[in-house]
């Protein structure tokens, strides 16, 4: 079993911005999620737990050893599909798994071959490997981003918003892949659909202006919320009065009617039950913080 343990970690950027603010986690093998909107500090969490950018205080313990202390014990042991993969060269797939394969340090060349040509089987790429990285699809792409994550059969994979922009297909498929890694290693997924979380993640945090607000498994922050959700079309023009006299979470347009979903200990008049979900949760948390 591996372990990760984030202790009050912060971050302050150069001019001062604060993205990660004293955030504590304990993480296992199995998919955790860590779902916040945009400019919440995901990625910068990200990228400090894998040593690309030193914390400001703050200690991150993969298996017993400090990552600040001996940063290539996690990079051994880590795979990373950052948010933006940045400009890939003109080579094939199977050239740049290759190359990245050396600069991770698997030196013996048939011992590389194995891997590429297995983990291009696994993300379906096989038939692609000639094919120069450049021309593939979003989905292919991220498709790539895993295999080269998992070259050096690393213990912990850190993935970054990695099904934005694919269509629901290719969301499918690449989440089935992430969910079958899980199983033996650590899987931090970031992102900003709570269905996905709901889908692939035993644990998640909800993560806002570089604070942790929430933490737990998705099942139980759901149950919290039994008999608290409730739900009512209104007209466009009553919207004020309820924003006044609800704690409303969330309001969307269905057949183009508004529709507001509010949180209440007992049934509001004229409303509905409804039962909660994930999303209720992250709208919530959200919302009570602001
Ligand atoms: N190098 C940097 N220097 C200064 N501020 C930065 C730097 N990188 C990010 N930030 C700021 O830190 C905050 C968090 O950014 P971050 O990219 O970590 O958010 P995120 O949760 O990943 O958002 P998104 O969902 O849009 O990817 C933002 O306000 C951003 O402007
Ligand atoms: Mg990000």
């Amino acid at each position: 079993m591996n372990t990760l343990s984030i202790n009050n970690l912060s971050l302050i950027y150069k001019n001062g911005y604060q993205a990660v603010k004293d955030i504590s986690l304990d993480i296992s093998n199995g998919m955790f999620g860590l779902l916040g909107p945009n400019g919440a500090g995901k990625s910068s969490l990200m990228k400090t737990i894998v040593g690309l950018q030193k914390p400001t205080s703050g200690h991150i313990i993969f298996n017993g050893t400090d990552v600040s202390k001996d940063p290539d014990f996690i990079k051994k042991n880590l795979g990373f599909l950052p948010q933006d993969f940045g400009v890939y060269p003109k080579v094939s797939a199977y050239d740049l798994l290759e190359h990245i394969a050396v600069l991770k340090g698997i030196t013996d060349r048939n011992e590389r071959k194995g891997q590429i040509l297995n983990l291009l089987e696994k993300v379906n790429l096989s038939d692609f490997r000639k094919r120069e990285v450049h021309t593939f699809s979003g989905g292919m792409k991220q498709r790539f981003g895993v295999a080269q994550a998992l070259l050096g059969n690393p213990e912990i994979i850190i993935v970054d918003e990695p099904t934005a922009g694919l269509d629901p297909e290719e969301r499918n498929r690449f989440n089935s892949l992430l969910n079958d890694i899980s199983k033996e290693v650590i899987v931090i997924l970031s992102t900003h659909l709570v269905e996905d979380v709901r889908n692939l993640c035993s644990k998640m945090a909800v993560m806002n202006k570089g604070e942790i607000l929430r933490q737990g498994k998705p099942a139980e922050l759901i149950s919290e919320l039994k008999d608290r959700i409730w739900s009512k079309p209104i007209d466009k023009s009553e919207l004020e009065n309820y924003l006044s006299s609800h704690e409303i979470i969330s309001r969307q347009l269905i057949e183009r009617e508004l529709h507001i979903t509010v949180f209440s200990e007992v049934q509001p008049t004229d409303f509905e039950a409804v039962s909660p979900l994930l999303e209720h949760v992250y709208f919530r948390t959200l919302t009570q913080k602001i």
